[in-house]
């Protein structure tokens, strides 16, 4: 199967064989990421990095996923400094960055707008987000993170419940990665969300139409019960619109320890995509979870470097024997990153 030359538009467009093939390359990748060796298959390369939304992680990961495999990166934050706070199409913004660029990443607030940059031209071109669109790079990131988590606990993802908890209206990843999952046998899906922030009723027909069990909760007492995975997001306010509310939304639906404790398996994953939302009345997921083994939003993150190298190396047609091109490196690092990180991934050995 070859993925050279793909744009990364929506997780519509890759078989399960398509997605496993994404997570073998990135776990080919994990010397690179644990900075043992350097990788210099992308030597020669430029990635345009064009963010018109807030991020952190995406646009950092993806630009440090580049710059670890040897690649260059110019990159362009808000509208403000592009030519697109001119009156300049997308179409031409995309045919003038075609001519200085190899690939680009591209988050922006519309949904549809990544897919009507990358229309007219060749070069691959991978949706960062498109508003409430879809978030693939994140849902690929979390299968990775989904198996390899899996794999230390000896479960499968066919046959698994995932738990989808918080503004499922809104939030991209989530609609990524159900259809992700929908990939694989036999899933579960529990969406716990109040009235205004259900899951779209496409997403829930197609899931259904896959043949998966879509099961919709207003609260996390029934919602948690069985789930292997439970994934939080944020409320998405800044895509609540005049009309929306959040209403219903409160402590009924927050990740807590005490949710844990009295609705949910005692070996479930925790997942968040982040930013979690720390501020006062935001509800989203509680820091007294923070030393739970299976907290694994900082694996998610790391994981994150692993897919992005592997979407570039397949998408740029280096995945191949990619571990020819490595070459060890010397340079100091710590043997874990932070006093808070699980030991299971061991960034030291
Ligand atoms: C998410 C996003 O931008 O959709 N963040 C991310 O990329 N990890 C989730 C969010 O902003 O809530």
């Amino acid at each position: 199967m070859s993925l050279q030359g793909r744009h990364i538009l929506s997780i519509d467009q890759f078989s399960r064989s398509e997605l496993e093939h994404f997570r073998s390359v990135a776990e080919k990748l994990s010397p690179v990421a644990k900075r043992k060796v350097r990788c210099t298959a992308l030597a020669g390369a430029v990635l345009a990095n064009l963010f018109f939304e807030a991020s952190t992680r995406t646009r950092m990961s993806f630009h440090t996923a580049f710059a670890r495999l040897g690649g260059e990166v110019v990159d362009t934050t808000g509208f403000t400094f592009s030519s697109i706070s001119k009156g300049e199409s997308l179409e031409d913004t995309a045919r003038v960055i075609a001519g200085y660029a190899d690939a680009i990443v591209m988050r922006h607030p519309e949904q549809g707008s990544v897919a009507k940059f990358a229309s007219g031209i060749n070069i691959p071109v991978i949706n960062a987000g498109d508003g409430i669109g879809e978030h693939p790079s994140q849902a690929l990131l979390d299968y990775l993170t989904i198996s390899r988590e899996f794999a230390r606990l000896g479960k499968t993802i066919d046959g698994m419940t995932i738990a989808m908890v918080g503004d499922l209206k809104h939030g991209r990843t989530i609609h990524s990665l159900a259809k992700l999952l929908s990939r694989f046998e036999n899933i579960t899906f529990s969406f716990i969300a109040p009235e205004n922030l259900r899951a779209p009723a496409e997403l829930l027909q197609e899931l259904n139409n896959a043949g998966h069990k879509v099961v919709e909760y207003s609260g996390i007492q029934e919602g948690l019960k069985n789930a292997a995975v439970i994934y939080a997001t944020r409320i998405q306010r800044e895509r609540i619109e005049g009309g929306e509310t959040m209403e219903g939304y409160g402590e009924n639906f927050r990740i807590n320890r005490r949710a844990l404790t009295n609705y949910a398996p005692q070996d479930a994953i925790v997942m968040h995509p982040l930013p979690r939302d720390s501020r006062p009345g935001a509800f989203d997921l509680s820091t007294d979870l923070d030393d739970l083994d299976n907290l694994a939003i900082f694996r998610q993150t790391d994981n994150g470097m692993l897919m992005r190298m592997a979407i570039f190396a397949c998408v740029l047609g280096v995945d191949k024997n990619i571990e020819q091109t490595f070459q060890p490196i010397n340079i100091y690092k710590p043997k874990k990153l932070s006093d808070k990180d699980a030991s299971f991934y061991c960034f030291d050995c």
